[in-house]
This record gives C-alpha cells, sequence and structure tokens, in this order.
C-alpha cells in the first residue's frame, strides 16, 4: 500500500502556514538537535522542516521515513539549502528501525506517533527505539492532546486549513480538510483536499487526498513507553516546558532505556553494567543558565 503521506507532500510545508504548533515545534526540536553529539536520528523526517534547520546550524540527521515522495521533496530542499552533505535519508517503516549504531538522540516530531493507529504496532515501534537507543540516550517525541469536545465541535465540518500561492503555478490554493472522528477506536479519517483558484476566483483544479491518524491518552502513551522499556524522564504540556495542565494541547515526552539491553542494533552490546541515564556522561549539554527558562526551550529533565 502507498505510504499515505505520498499524496501530501506537495502541500505539506503550505499547509503549515498558519500552524501555530509547527511555530512551536521548530525552535523546540532544532536546538534539542543541537545540542546532540552524533547524528540525530529523525523518525518521520518528512519534508525536512526540521532537519534541514538542524542540518544548516551544522548537526548531522539521519532522517527515516516511509513515504518516497515526503524523501524526495526533502531531498530537493536540503539540496537547495546546501545542507545535503549533513542530512541522510533513508525510505524505511519505523517497525524495521536498525541503526549502524545505537543514537544519542532519536526524535519524532509533531504527532507522527499518532499516524501509527494500532497499540501493538506502537509498542513494536517504541521497543525498536528503545533497542537502537545508547544507553544515555533520549528519545524525544510528542504527540497533540485529545479534546473530545472540540472533536465533536469540528466532526465531518469541512473547514479551511490553510491558504497560500502554488510556488509552481503561482495560483491561489485553498486547502480544505474534514475530519472524522471515531471515538471508540480512538482514530480520525482525514479528508482533505485543495481547490486551485484562477485570477477570478474560479476553482480550476480540485485534488482530493485522504489519510486516517489517532490519539493516544497521556496516561496511555506512558503505559504504552514503560511496556517498551522507555522510562519518562520528563513530561510537558507545551514547547517550552510548561506543566501538563487543563491548557495543555500537546504532550512533550523526554524518554530514555529504562534498562540497558542484553545486545543492541546492528551487533553493538551495550554491556548490562552500562550506566543508565543521569549516572555517567549526559547525552546532551545541559540546559541553558536560568534565566534561559520557557523562552529559550530549556528542557528541564524532571524525573517523575
Ligand atoms: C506529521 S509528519 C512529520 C514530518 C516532520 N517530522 C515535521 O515535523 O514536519 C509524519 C511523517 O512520518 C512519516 N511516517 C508515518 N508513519 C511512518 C512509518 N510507519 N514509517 C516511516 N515513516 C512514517 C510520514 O510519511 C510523514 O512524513
Amino acid at each position: 500500500m502507498q505510504p499515505q503521506y505520498d499524496d501530501f507532500a506537495d502541500v505539506y510545508e503550505q499547509s503549515l502556514e498558519d500552524s501555530e504548533l509547527a511555530r512551536q515545534n521548530l525552535p523546540f526540536y532544532v536546538s534539542l538537535y543541537l545540542k546532540a553529539r552524533g547524528p540525530v536520528v529523525e523518525l518521520g523526517v518528512g519534508t525536512g522542516r526540521i532537519a534541514i534547520e538542524a542540518a544548516k546550524r551544522g548537526q548531522s540527521v539521519i532522517g527515516i521515513d516511509n513515504s518516497p515522495r515526503m524523501l524526495e521533496t526533502c531531498r530537493k530542499r536540503a539540496h537547495e539549502a546546501g545542507v545535503s552533505g549533513r542530512i541522510q535519508l533513508v525510505q524505511a517503516d519505523f517497525r524495521e528501525l536498525k541503526l549502524d549504531r545505537p543514537a544519542q538522540l532519536i526524535a519524532m516530531p509533531f504527532h507522527t506517533i499518532c499516524d501509527i493507529g494500532e497499540a501493538s504496532d506502537r509498542r513494536a515501534i517504541l521497543a525498536r527505539i528503545a533497542q537502537n537507543l545508547s544507553p544515555q540516550g533520549l528519545f524525544v517525541f510528542d504527540h497533540f492532546v485529545f479534546d473530545a469536545d472540540l472533536a465533536m465541535r469540528y466532526d465531518n465540518v469541512p473547514h479551511i486549513e490553510a491558504e497560500y500561492t502554488d510556488p509552481d503555478t503561482g495560483r491561489e490554493v485553498i486547502f480544505w480538510t474534514c475530519g472524522m472522528y471515531d471515538l471508540e477506536e480512538q482514530q480520525i479519517r482525514v479528508v482533505a483536499w485543495t481547490d486551485e483558484l484562477d485570477r477570478d476566483g474560479v476553482v480550476v483544479r480540485r485534488r482530493y487526498r485522504r489519510y486516517t491518524s489517532c490519539w493516544v491518552e497521556t496516561e496511555q502513551m506512558r503505559a504504552e513507553l514503560a511496556e517498551a522499556g522507555l522510562k519518562v524522564v520528563a513530561l510537558h504540556g507545551d514547547f517550552k516546558g510548561g506543566p501538563v495542565d487543563d491548557d495543555a494541547v500537546v504532550n512533550v515526552w523526554i524518554t530514555s532505556r529504562s534498562e540497558p539491553f542484553d545486545s543492541g542494533p546492528a551487533g553493538a552490546s551495550p554491556s548490562r553494567s552500562t550506566p543508565s541515564h543521569g549516572s555517567a556522561a549526559r547525552p546532551l549539554p545541559p540546559p541553558p543558565p536560568a534565566g534561559g527558562g520557557k523562552g529559550a526551550y530549556a528542557l528541564t529533565y524532571r524525573p517523575f
């Protein structure tokens, strides 16, 4: 089956132009990537929205994605930005994640975890991630907080997601989405379409696209992480280190391996005596000094 993001590669970046979350998560992940030693692994690198910004600032990124078209766009954008040498792209499914050597930082930004609809698949992928992390490494990801009231208000209601000018045709484009929520299955089926307009505002082309996504509750995620061998180092309710309270629209998880594994990926075998997170070398340079605080996207590693 064709990866579902293939149909969105040509509109992905433009559709995010008005996205507040995209604006907030970009500096968070870029600054996180820059603090990591060794190549950062981004699961679901997409069009390279984050990876390319980190590469421009000197970080090497291994970007993994199963969508050939998203990767093609990423490759082109990386080339245009002059950072192809710092971005290694791998077309693969997360389920087959196997790195040449354990990573110090694996990130899965922008609720990509919600693209994995089956809990069993999520657990398998999380376990793979744990196996591919270095003993002091971090796995960082985020997902949106499901708001049932909001969902019911938007259920089956088409709305304009973005308006932009197509860079190739010069035409005005209206990007519509309509989500259908299945509360029992925790699934969202989205039908999206683009209307391309001529100078008189007449639709000259409409193209439909579809995808399915899901949501995960905080405690459900916590349980899945634990089962997969990942422990929560910190959980934030926004990208500035804020708390998970009623106003939180995202969960930002900072996790590490619970235990050293008997055997690591690709023959790497961290021994049982390998120190766990926090007991030896820090995985990342310390957060910015006091005063950096929220505005500087400081990560506060507070144990739970
Ligand atoms: C929401 S986009 C995020 C893209 C990018 N990280 C960003 O922040 O803009 C999710 C990406 O994950 C990829 N993806 C989803 N499920 C995947 C899977 N099972 N294996 C590999 N890639 C997957 C999609 O193709 C898509 O490019």
